[in-house]
């Protein structure tokens, strides 16, 4: 297959460890990216750890003329990797328009653009977020969509939709939607990693943040949930074997003879931890005791989720490599090398 693959959001978290391993198996990695919510020296980082010059565009992807002139421009992309959006749900409940407008518009925009210039596979980001409170654990790929609790959960039903709808008109489009579990840890070379802005939403970036001493406690939220130690429960998946899934996933929809073609996949472990479990799963990594209390459920948070990915086994012939441990300690070591190096942010 050519090996030109476009990257939008890829400085981001998922987005430049997907660059990384993409480098790694041979493709050449575009990015683009408005770094609305990341940094330009997580490219700088990108070219120490491929030791690779890397093509970076900084465009908007709902800016649809700076998009086509990427594509004119970067002649022969076989795929586009789209990781370009917002994530947090807090925010997408008080400024929803603003995440349909990003979320949503931007992959249709996308779409067209591709079409003008016959690229035709393309990966795209979902979440498990979309099973909602699942009735079955493991949730497979064809367990039950759920109605969505935020915005952000709704932007990714829709454009999971969107894909489908457009697949069956025999579009030229070979798309995949990869379904996260919840992405945790950073690049071994600690030279990437999650990069929240202001007071993180997210467990593991309040741990590390909390160990550090930028945060004085962690609050657990719920510890009566129904489950074996009270809280809640999660897949947490190495954010590089996430992102090996990525190259994976390009291969087979390239790969697919047809001219239409659409498939979903998750994208996790297999295997459920709790937030206490996570904590001292820290400790044994990190070497720290890690300071916490128990405060109230959080709203709109599942009592567990974690995915059976048998179908990624089988047809992406991609499997997880990293520990829970691996994930911590690399997370940690982030943000040790964060407190070490001053980016400025
Ligand atoms: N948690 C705490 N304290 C905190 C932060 C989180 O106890 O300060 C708990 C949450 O209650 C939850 C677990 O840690 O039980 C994980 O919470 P995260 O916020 O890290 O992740 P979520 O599972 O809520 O969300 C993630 C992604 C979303 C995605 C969702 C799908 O961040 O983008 O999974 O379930 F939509």
């Amino acid at each position: 297959m050519d090996n030109r693959i476009l990257v939008t959001g890829g400085a981001g978290f998922i987005g430049s460890h997907t660059v990384v391993e993409l480098i790694e198996a041979g493709f050449e990695p575009i990015i683009i990216d408005n770094f609305s919510n990341s940094y330009p020296f997580i490219i700088s980082n990108l070219e120490k750890i491929t030791g690779k010059k890397i093509k970076y565009y900084e465009v908007d992807c709902n800016d649809q003329p700076a998009l086509e002139k990427v594509f004119e421009k970067e002649e022969n992309i076989n795929g586009v990797i789209h990781f370009a959006a917002f994530k947090a749900v807090g925010e997408s409940v008080e400024q929803p328009l603003k995440y349909y407008r990003n979320n949503v518009a931007s992959v249709i925009t996308l779409l067209e653009v591709m079409a003008k210039y016959n690229v035709e596979n393309l990966v795209f980001s979902s979440s498990c977020t979309v099973y909602g409170e699942p009735d079955e654990l493991p949730v497979m790929e064809d367990s039950l969509v759920k109605l969505a609790n935020s915005p952000y959960g709704n932007t990714k039903q829709v454009c999971e939709e969107i894909l489908k709808d457009y697949v069956s008109s025999n579009a030229l489009l070979k798309a995949i939607a990869l379904r996260y579990f919840n992405p945790i840890g950073a690049h071994p070379s600690s030279l990437i990693g999650e990069l929240p802005i202001g007071k993180p939403n997210n467990l593991i970036p309040f741990i590390t943040q909390t160990a550090i001493g930028i945060r004085s406690e962690l609050t657990v939220f719920g510890d009566n949930y129904e489950t074996p130690d009270g809280s809640c429960i999660r897949d947490y998946i190495h954010v590089v074997d996430l992102a090996k899934a990525h190259v994976k996933a390009i291969i087979y929809a390239n790969k697919q003879e047809t001219r239409s073609f659409y498939d979903i996949f998750n994208v996790g472990t297999g295997q459920g931890n709790s937030v206490f479990e996570i904590i001292k799963a820290f400790n044994e990594a990190s070497g720290t005791t890690l300071n916490y209390k128990i405060g109230p459920k959080r709203d709109g948070d599942v009592t567990q989720v974690y995915g059976d990915v048998s179908k990624s086994l089988k047809l992406l012939e991609w499997k997880t490599e990293k520990s829970l441990l691996d994930s911590l300690r690399d997370a940690w070591n982030w943000q040790k090398h964060l407190e070490k190096q001053n980016y400025g942010i």
